[in-house]
């Protein structure tokens, strides 16, 4: 059988150097079962297995975004606001929240669906920072971002300050 096209919009389509996208381009939701091998003593998810998910949905929203392959530069600020029980469901949502000139920050949120009960609460924020690679595995620039909404903007401002934070965190933390 024949591969079928994605049904991406227009705009998040063909790409070329210097080409400019919206970030909705980026969304990608991923749902994932809790299963006992998932989870920690307690019975929830181990945060290991959730940064793992996070750095997954993450690289997926950046490589819609860029085109390109990407490597995971950095993971800050992951809080764990409540925990996701096994037997749960963890749903991800990742968007690309700022661009430089070839790196992407991208927020992913966290929700833990109980099945039974039909309800759905925030679990987890994280913020991740992507680099774009070309066939080289050299650092490639990526598309201009294109802000749409007040909630985009908002959070390119803060991002801006963000990135200051952890690239003055590199210089402090570079290995011996
Ligand atoms: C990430 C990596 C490609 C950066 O390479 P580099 O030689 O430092 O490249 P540069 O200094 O040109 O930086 C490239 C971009 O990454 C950004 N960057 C590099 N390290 C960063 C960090 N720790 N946090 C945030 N951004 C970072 C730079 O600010 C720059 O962004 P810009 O082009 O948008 O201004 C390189 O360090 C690497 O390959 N790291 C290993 C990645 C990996 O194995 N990840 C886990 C598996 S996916």
């Amino acid at each position: 059988m024949n591969p079928k096209k994605t049904d991406y919009p227009d705009c998040c389509k063909h790409l070329s150097t210097g080409d400019a996208r919206p970030a909705r381009c980026s969304e990608t939701e991923m749902t994932q079962m809790v299963l006992p091998n998932d989870g920690n003593i307690f019975g929830n998810a181990l945060g290991g297995m959730v940064m793992h998910w996070a750095d997954m949905a993450a690289a997926i929203a950046a490589r819609r975004f860029c085109g390109t392959g990407v490597v995971t530069a950095s993971i800050d600020s992951l809080s764990f606001i409540n925990p996701i029980p096994v037997g749960q469901v963890a749903r991800l949502r990742a968007k690309v929240t700022w661009c430089g000139r070839t790196s992407m920050e991208v927020r992913v949120d966290v929700e833990a669906e109980d099945l039974d009960a039909r309800e759905v609460r925030p679990t987890s924020v994280a913020y991740l920072t992507f680099v774009s690679l070309d066939e080289q595995g050299k650092p490639t620039p990526v598309p201009r971002l294109v802000l749409e909404t007040d909630e985009e903007k908002a959070e390119h401002e803060a991002a801006e300050k963000r990135r200051e934070a952890r690239l003055k965190l590199r210089e402090q933390t570079r290995p011996r």
